[in-house]
């Protein structure tokens, strides 16, 4: 059967850091209270004129350097945030990556996106239809997010992680395991922009403003996140044939530090397993597990041959866990310039 191998991974970040002392200088916060709930201390924002676009596709030209080619057979782009609401991110992506003519897609399950757009590209490999995918998840989160709203301002960020595929054998090394998705739309409620789409526009009424805006009901959030990140994680190694015991490093979605450590110690590892990049960059949603394998690469804390286990959560309600053993490969970062109109204020 054909796999699909992992052969390149970059990211890349807005090079704006906001850190909690930023944020309780308008909110009714602390540095305190978010270190203390949420493990974070430090974020990345778009300035003015930098767009998930941007980002995915400096992190799509590092990956691409990475995996050591110069064009895919098709690109998909997970992201919340997209460049606009219509058309998709993807196309222009792969065409300012000098890919004009293939196959082009985003994919949306929120905080999930990462595994959701990996599910994506190894079905593309898997069918046939791709020898090769450039998988992005990117965000510029900060931009859907109510500057007023304490409960969601503190956790989110911006930033772009990549990965790219090809067809391969699925003893190989970087060969993406049994990829175990779920949902529950009983529960969108929980994290959600409200206006904007269709059921809004259609009712054919003005919506209050903070509708516009991303919103989460946290407390109920964290419950869940925990329990089916989780569970999705311990069906994922049973569907590769593997135990806890086989996971040398467990890679999940940052979402926040305390969701991280509950779902390890469900899963019975140990906290020096974990990777986190939480405390500098926020939960980057449908990029986070993307910035954090490559920044994980990069810094030496990755290594190859090491059996990872990532699992993600997000809205939709939507969940998934994937096994790999870690592939030799050179990783890259970058932090972008500042945007020109961002430099111009
Ligand atoms: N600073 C200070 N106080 C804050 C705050 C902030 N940034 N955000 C919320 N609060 C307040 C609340 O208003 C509430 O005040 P009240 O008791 O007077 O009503 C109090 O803190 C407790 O709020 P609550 O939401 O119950 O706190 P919590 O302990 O559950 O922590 C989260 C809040 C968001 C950190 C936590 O619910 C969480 O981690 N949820 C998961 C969110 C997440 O990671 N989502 C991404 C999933 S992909």
């Amino acid at each position: 059967m054909t796999a699909a191998v992992v052969t390149g991974v970059g990211a890349a970040i807005p090079p704006r850091v906001v850190t909690n002392d930023d944020l309780a200088g308008y909110l009714d916060t602390s540095d305190e209270w978010i270190r203390s709930r949420t493990g974070i201390a430090s974020r990345r924002w778009v300035d003015p004129g930098m767009s998930t676009g941007d980002l995915a596709v400096a992190a799509g030209e590092l990956a691409l350097r990475s995996a050591g080619i110069d064009r895919v057979d098709a690109v998909v782009v997970a992201t919340t945030t997209p460049d606009r609401l219509c058309p998709a991110t993807a196309p222009e992506v792969a065409t300012r990556l000098g890919m004009t003519g293939v196959s082009a897609h985003d994919v949306n399950a929120v905080c999930t996106g990462f595994l959701y757009g990996l599910a994506s590209a190894v079905g593309l490999i898997a069918a046939g239809n791709a020898q090769t995918v450039l998988m992005i998840g990117a965000e510029a989160f900060s931009t859907i997010l109510d500057p007023q709203d304490r409960s969601t301002a503190v956790i989110f960020a911006d930033g772009a992680g990549a990965v790219v595929l090809r067809a391969g054998s699925p003893d190989e090394p970087g060969a993406v395991g049994p990829i175990v998705l779920g949902s529950d739309g009983s529960l969108s409620d929980l994290i959600q922009i409200p206006a904007g789409g269709s059921r809004q526009r259609s009712a054919g009424t003005l919506a209050p403003p903070e509708d516009h805006f991303f919103q989460m009901r946290g407390r109920e959030v964290y419950r869940h996140a925990v329990e089916r990140m989780a569970a999705s994680a311990q069906e994922a190694m049973v569907k590769a044939g593997l135990s806890m015991a086989d996971v040398d490093k467990f890679v999940p979605h940052q979402a926040n530090n305390r969701i991280s450590v509950a779902v390890g110690e469900r899963l019975g590892l140990v906290p020096a397993q974990t990777v986190s990049n939480v405390d500098h960059m926020g939960n980057t949603a449908a990029a986070s597990i993307g910035v954090l394998l490559a920044e994980a690469s990069v810094d030496g804390e990755l290594h190859a041959g090491e059996r990872l286990l990532l699992t993600a959560f997000g809205g939709g309600l939507t969940w998934g866990a994937t096994t790999l053993v870690w592939p030799a490969l050179t990783a890259h970062m970058t932090v972008l310039p500042r945007p020109v109109s961002a430099v111009a204020v």
